[in-house]
């Protein structure tokens, strides 16, 4: 097969990370006869320092014509300390993902037994946790206007909005993914305050009759945040809002052992992009330290989602899990003064394949 991939490693860590998949992409390729074929694009505060433009028009472009998109990371501590810049980093990732309809962030968290130890949960809570996180990704108050400040500078707004065709199109996504898994669907709001939460219940409440094969269950997102972590075991798939999904699945990591494990796929009208869940990670840019297994396990998911190449996608799993087991990892999940840099991470698992 032919493999048209978009690489954008954008900021921080992302050039180093994104790297490592490449390596791993390249291996599956080989090993399983594809032609890979793949170019490179500006994203985030590279893209404004080369263009003036967090996502320039090249780089949609690009987007647009490839089969996939292999995200790194986006963000840069001189925009986060900088509250009035009107041009900012994430603005890139935020404007990729509206313009190519990515309104769909799928996000699997799923434990390794060789990594339960890492994980500050107790390991009877958390051995065997296997749920999926879809989030909503072009709506809710990342994108609702208005948005700013008063002219005097002394206030401030965001606005949260949902129509009831975008609440419609993710629930019908999400019931997709529960018919193929355990047959659960958490829907995560909070419809005791907000009217949006509000709109997802009824709507829900409505589409829920269309799966009865699929036990529906409703949550408040407080009490799931409690839940994920006393209970982690107890969801299949859980769908909710825009900021939400991002806040509960970087506390949904905490099970896996490391934000550094988890993948994504953002999927919608137009290419498919597979980005890591966490963020440029400044501290660590350029020193080789950062763990690459999210976005290798990323490109994983981009075998089965952009692809439908599950036997690639699972050789990844399996090498990444090897790794593991082997101890071949970096320092936020290895043992005290044994941890493998970054490159050295990805060559093994290369290799491996
Ligand atoms: C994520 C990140 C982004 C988000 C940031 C970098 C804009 O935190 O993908 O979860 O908030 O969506
Ligand atoms: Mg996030």
């Amino acid at each position: 097969m032919n493999l048209n991939i978009a690489v954008l490693p954008g900021d921080g860590i992302g050039p180093e990370i994104v790297n490592q998949a490449l390596k791993v992409v390249k291996a599956v390729c080989r090993k399983f006869g594809h032609e890979l074929k793949y170019s490179e694009a500006f994203i985030g505060a590279v893209a404004i320092d080369a263009t003036g433009n967090p996502y320039p028009e090249e780089t949609h472009n690009l987007c647009i014509s490839s089969d996939a998109v292999l995200f790194g990371a986006i963000g840069d501590p001189k925009y986060d300390n900088d509250p009035l810049a009107k041009i900012r980093p994430e603005q890139g990732l935020l404007t990729m993902r509206k313009r190519l309809g990515l309104y769909a962030n799928i996000r699997p968290v799923t434990t390794f037994p060789s990594l339960i130890h890492k994980s500050p949960l107790r390991a009877d809570l958390v051995e065997g946790a296997d749920l999926i996180c879809i989030r909503e990704l072009t709506g809710g108050i990342y994108f609702g206007r208005p948005q700013g400040r008063s002219e005097d500078g002394t206030t401030a707004y965001d606005t949260c909005i949902y129509t009831v065709e975008e609440i419609e199109r993710i629930l019908r996504l999400s019931y997709n993914f529960a018919l193929k898994r355990r047959k659960k669907l958490t829907v995560i709001d909070k419809a005791n305050v907000l009217s949006t939460s509000r709109l997802w219940r009824q709507v829900s409440k409505r589409i829920e009759k269309e799966y009865p094969e699929v036990s529906t269950d409703y949550m408040f997102v407080d009490n799931a945040s409690m839940q994920l972590i006393q209970n982690p075991k107890q969801f299949d798939v859980l769908v909710t809002e825009n900021m939400f999904g991002d806040i509960l699945t970087d506390e949904a990591s905490v099970i896996t052992g490391s934000l550094g494990m988890l993948p994504s796929a953002s999927i919608g009208i137009h290419t498919s992009v597979f980005e890591p869940i966490h963020g440029s990670y400044p501290q660590a840019a350029g020193k080789n330290i950062a763990n690459p297994l999210a976005t290798i396990l990323s490109s994983a998911l981009m075998f089965e989602y952009a692809f439908n190449l599950s036997d690639e996608g699972n050789a990844i799993r399996k090498a990444v899990e090897d790794s593991i087991i082997e101890k071949v990892v970096t320092e936020d999940i290895a043992e005290r003064g044994k941890a493998f840099k970054t490159s050295e991470v990805g060559d093994w698992i290369a290799k491996r394949l």
